[in-house]
């Protein structure tokens, strides 16, 4: 492995021997000040598909550790939204705000070209749509383009519909009917994916809270509906007499704190990584709180963009995306039946699709 900074080789060995990663590449471009990462969890699916992050990452180390974790974690998502797609992640090392620039763009599109399609990547914090178009300019390798260049546009659309979908399972697996009329729901976030999750919560008449650190978030919500109940802040949502709690902002949502104060019955929400430790999802089951895997519900998203690359059709991935609702009751029925959190039913579903599929890679085909 090239190591071109500064990074001892020991570090970055000692993090792909511990989380098994099948590639790791460092990718340096002084000119236009790019340096990013790359890092493919494993492509026992199929090619290896994740966005690249672009974050004013405090330290190289930093960057490295979110790369490592992000692309095993699409591995997880891609397996169970059944995609045929390994994991896999990127990160730009920078201030999107100031260091991103048209060669920079492009010279990071050079090196995802090089990997010859082993690594697939598409937007996620830091990057858009229109970065992705300038990328694809050097790459082939590029999904999540505007809708105007022949791409899927904003992934956000889907990945809300799958949340929906995700908890109007759980609804079914705790109270018996899969909708949410009637119910109380907390939105933390009404960002692009927590927004358009309100559409399909008032449309399929539940009553819905929200809170926003973004003044101008909540006011587009409330403009839209009136009737939405505006909380200051997660501590007031949390406390609040809600069915469902959807962390829709930043991840690590679920902490000991949120875990023992919670009123809510069921958790399910668009935002990445929200058991903010290991052993929350236990303490979840324990307080008899149903909690939808973060993974499993927001694949929407994954899906969307994957299906760029068979030129797009909102209609098929949308169906596609319409599945999260019973790949979510497979979970919790594994949950049940096994024992375990929902979480840990998540990874067992993924890493069997991962090896009964990846197997059949072994095949002999003669070419
Ligand atoms: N966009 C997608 O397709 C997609 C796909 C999968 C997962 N996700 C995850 O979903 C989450 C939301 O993504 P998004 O695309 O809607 O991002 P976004 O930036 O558009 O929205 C996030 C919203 O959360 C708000 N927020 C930030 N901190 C908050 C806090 N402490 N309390 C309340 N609100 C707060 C922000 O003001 C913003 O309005 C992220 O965790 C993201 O990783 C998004």
């Amino acid at each position: 492995m090239t190591n071109v900074f500064g990074l001892s080789h020991k570090d970055v060995s000692s993090y792909s021997g511990q989380t098994g990663h099948e590639q790791v590449v460092f990718c340096s471009d002084e000119r236009s000040g790019l340096r990013a990462i790359i890092a493919i969890y494993n492509t026992l699916l199929g090619p290896a598909l994740g966005g690249t992050r672009f974050y004013p990452y405090e330290s190289e180390q930093a960057a490295l550790a979110d790369v490592l974790n992000l692309s095993r974690a699409m591995a997880y998502k891609n397996a169970l939204a059944g995609l045929d797609h390994g994991g896999g992640k990127a990160v730009i090392l920078g201030d999107p705000g100031q260091d991103k620039s048209e060669a920079l763009l492009r010279a990071y599109g050079r090196f995802v070209e090089s990997l010859g399609g082993r690594y697939i990547t598409a937007c996620d914090v830091g990057t858009y749509s229109e970065d992705m178009d300038v990328m694809a300019r050097e790459s082939r390798f590029v999904t999540g383009r505007t809708v105007a260049n022949g791409g899927a546009g904003d992934s956000s659309v889907l990945t809300a519909y799958g949340v929906f979908q995700g908890m109007r399972a759980a609804a079914e697996h705790l109270y018996g009917a899969p909708t949410l009329h009637g119910r109380r729901v907390g939105v933390e976030g009404v960002g692009k994916v927590g927004h358009r999750l309100v559409e399909h919560l008032i449309e399929d008449g539940a009553e819905v809270v929200i809170c926003d650190v973004n003044e101008r978030a909540v006011e587009t919500v409330k403009a839209r509906h009136p009737g939405v109940e505006v909380v200051d802040g997660k501590e007031a949502l949390i406390g609040a007499e809600i069915d469902v709690y959807a962390p829709c902002a930043l991840g690590g949502a679920l902490d000991d704190d949120t875990v023992a104060r919670m009123t809510a019955k069921i958790v399910c929400g668009g935002a990445n990584n929200q058991l903010a430790h290991l052993g929350v999802e236990k303490q979840l089951s324990e307080r008899g709180v149903l909690y939808a895997p973060d993974y499993v519900v927001n694949s929407g998203g994954v899906i969307q963009v994957a299906d760029e690359l068979h030129g797009f059709s909102m209609k098929r991935a949308r169906s596609r995306a319409t599945q999260i609702y019973d790949t979510t009751l497979k979970i919790f029925a594994i949950a049940d039946e096994d024992g375990v959190a929902p979480a840990v039913a998540a990874d067992r579903l993924a890493e069997r699709r991962m090896s009964d599929v990846g197997r059949v890679g072994s095949i002999w085909l003669g070419r």
